[in-house]
């Protein structure tokens, strides 16, 4: 079959290496792609949110099963486009990807259907947010309500702060649109697990649990990021936070859909906090993480496209999902100065080194080949260096090992990525 993969990140790197791995699959194309992705399918150059050329493409190429890798084009409908020509598609429709694009929408459900997060309130308008935050317990934490890489979380310390925050999202727009509606929510404190699933519109099924860091260094220091690295699974994800979560969390969140007419199918991202009154929900993203994708799905002993087919048919409650027994971690190799500022366009070298080894993943994000034919730096997030283990400790030495094989002007990465494995 022809698989269409829609994105250019390491996330759809790490999901096109997985669909190479399908006996099922004769060809992969993704939409745009990038230097890395071009080594195991064919890139396209329509971009992600081209809804009507990636649609003709696909039915030109008689495409059989397009897989949505990217929130932006889930958030504004993509879905929905597809089936509408009668074509095969992974990923929530505009109705259900909402769970993601709206964060006043997630807290509401998650209100209406007791699905433990934080106590939060929504404000139209920053007079009210300034007046309620007059009140309210510090540390406080501030979310622009639409979509904003990621970067749309304010945690103040002080009411100078928050008050600040508020002109910023709701007044100057610093994350545009998203900011039209704000949420203003409790402060939790606990370590952070992302739990990635599989659903169907009823079943759901859990994938291994990781853990990113967003701050860009050491230490939780410097700024959010899109992620800096993982590890999975979580030491921290025990037996009893897992009881705790398929009981309060995971499958109520997939009825709770259903019951407001918004059928999820595809990817629920659960972001959680383990925090001292148990687990509770941070966010919901409605694609995987990336690069939690970078762990997680190189540690998939199934046929991705068995359990993807299975999302979109509505047949998941016929599909086992196996792991291996062992661990993975993710270093992301950046360009200095994200994400704020930096420089792109430098050679890559030292890919060849992971042609023959097992268990090694050079996964590119921010990559592409320039006019001579090389692989340049193109982005803030430059690869993902994954490596598994036995454990969590020998999958980290192994990554940083992986780490040094490559070089390129102004690579930056943090140290301490699952440091936390050392504490635990
Ligand atoms: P989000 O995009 O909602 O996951 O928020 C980004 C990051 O901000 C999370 O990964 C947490 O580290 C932090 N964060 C978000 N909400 C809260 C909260 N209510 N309490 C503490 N930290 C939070
Ligand atoms: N790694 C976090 C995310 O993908 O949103």
């Amino acid at each position: 079959m022809k698989v269409l993969i829609v994105g250019g990140g390491g996330r759809e790197h790490a999901i096109a290496a997985s669909v190479a791995k399908s006996s099922r699959v004769d060809k992969i194309y993704c939409a745009p792609g990038n230097a890395g992705i071009g080594t195991i399918a064919e890139c396209v150059p329509i971009g992600a949110m081209e809804f009507d050329r990636l649609v003709s493409f696909a039915k030109e190429n008689e495409i059989d099963f397009t897989i949505i890798g990217m929130d932006d084009p889930l958030a504004g409908g993509i879905v929905d486009e597809f089936e509408a020509a009668g074509l095969k598609v992974f990923g929530p429709r505009k109705n259900a990807a909402i769970l993601e694009g709206s964060k006043a929408f997630s807290k509401d459900l998650m209100k209406k259907y007791d699905i433990p997060t934080a106590a939060y309130e929504t404000f139209d308008h920053p007079n009210d947010a300034l007046s309620y935050l007059e009140h309210a317990k510090l540390p406080i934490v501030l979310k622009a309500d639409g979509l904003a890489l990621g970067k749309g979380v304010l945690i103040c310390q002080t009411l100078e702060e928050a008050k600040a925050g508020v002109k910023e999202i709701m007044e100057d727009k610093k994350f545009g649109s998203a900011g039209n509606h704000m949420v203003v929510e409790e402060f939790m404190t606990g370590r952070e697990v992302s739990v990635l699933s599989f659903v169907d519109g009823k079943t759901i099924q859990i994938m291994s649990s990781a853990q990113d860091h967003k701050r860009a260094k050491d230490g939780d220091e410097g700024l959010n990021t899109g992620g800096m690295g993982t590890f999975s699974p979580s030491p921290f994800y025990t037996p009893e936070v897992d009881a705790f979560c398929r009981e309060h969390i995971y499958q109520k969140t997939v009825d709770a859909m259903a019951a407001e007419g918004r059928e999820y199918k595809g990817v629920i991202f659960f972001g959680l906090m383990l925090t001292e009154d148990g687990p509770k929900v941070l966010e919901y993203n409605a694609r995987f993480g990336d690069p939690e994708a970078q762990v997680v799905l190189p540690r998939m002993k199934n046929d991705i496209i068995d359990v993807m087919e299975a999302c979109a048919d509505g047949t998941l409650d016929q599909i086992e999902l196996e792991f291996e027994d062992n661990a993975a971690v993710c270093v992301v190799l950046a360009s200095a100065g994200y994400p704020v500022s930096y420089e792109k366009g430098f050679e890559i070298k030292g890919e060849e080194n992971f042609a023959d080894k097992d268990g090694y993943y050079c996964f590119h994000a921010g990559t592409k080949l320039n006019e001579n034919g090389k692989v340049v730096t193109n982005g803030g997030r430059v690869l993902g260096i994954t490596a598994k283990g036995a454990g969590l400790k020998e999958a980290r030495a192994n990554a940083y090992a992986a780490a040094e094989w490559i070089s390129f002007d102004n690579k930056y990465m943090r140290h301490d990525i699952g440091k936390a494995i050392d504490e635990a």
